[in-house]
């Protein structure tokens, strides 16, 4: 079974229906590998929805959907969700420490790597604040994270990992505009596919393809200059 993947992502017509109901209708668009992909959209237009199709958490109804020019119907799953890392809209942390909680999901990582990852999510220098640092316990026992901290934290767990495409749901929206920036350019710098869905124009603007969806369909797809000239849907969003 082919497994390794460079991060490269096609989606040919794809829907995706739940319970009879359509929640995604006919997406094609292209990413080459390590580009950034934004996608906007309104509560329920599918975004999410989009996200789970790639590791096959949810399974899509018709049409064609390739990584590296493999469909994924043709990759192991287990390999295909080692190497892509979702960091769901609903972040989840654990009683435990700090380290554990980055870690999770990938025993193996060194407490260096875990500390590369914590830099990348922009979290690093508040765990190092902490009396206790990469030791704190979270949850009952220990302190409490805020949501902006809890998400970094998510996102940091996610890098970890070293994922060939990165899945980041809503993970940015609790952030300052100025961690947010940081973290961007971060990412950017980091040899793999990343898709951030967020709620403003202003979070995805630098992406190389942003994704317009509107109840389960793109209408309108290109980088953010492009779409402020060609599309009034986009340049009235960005305006209002
Ligand atoms: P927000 O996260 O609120 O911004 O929405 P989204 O753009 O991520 O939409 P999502 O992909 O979660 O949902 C798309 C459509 O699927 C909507 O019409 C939802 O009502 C529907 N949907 C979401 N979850 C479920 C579910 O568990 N069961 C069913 N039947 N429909 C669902
Ligand atoms: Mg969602």
């Amino acid at each position: 079974l082919p497994s390794i993947l460079s991060g490269a992502v096609h989606f040919a017509d794809v829907s995706f229906e739940r319970e009879g109901n359509p929640v995604l209708n006919e997406i094609s668009f292209h990413v080459d590998a390590g580009k950034m992909v934004g996608i906007i959209g309104e509560t329920g237009s599918g975004k999410t929805s989009l996200l789970h199709l790639i590791p096959r958490l949810y399974e899509k109804n018709a049409g064609q959907l390739f990584l590296d020019e493999i469909e994924i119907e043709k990759m192991d799953v287990k390999s295909l969700r080692g190497q892509i890392s979702i960091v769901p809209q609903e972040v989840h942390l654990f009683s435990g420490t700090v380290r554990e909680n980055i870690g999770w999901g990938r025993e193996t990582a060194t407490f260096d790597e875990i500390i590369e990852a914590a830099r990348s999510a922009q979290i690093h220098e508040f765990i190092d604040s902490l009396p206790d640092g990469y030791d704190t316990e979270i949850g009952q026992k220990g302190i409490v994270f805020s949501g902006g901290q809890k998400q970094r934290l998510s996102i940091a767990r996610a890098l970890v990992r070293k994922p060939k495409i990165l899945l980041l749901d809503d993970s940015t929206s609790a952030l300052d505009a100025h961690t947010e920036k940081r973290l961007l350019e971060t990412l950017e710098g980091l040899s793999c596919t990343v898709f951030i869905v967020a709620q403003k124009i202003s979070s995805i603007q630098k992406a190389d393809l942003i994704l317009l969806l509107h109840q389960g369909e793109i209408v309108a797809q290109g980088a953010h200059e492009e779409l402020l000239q060609n599309n009034e849907y986009y340049y009235n969003i960005h305006h209002s």
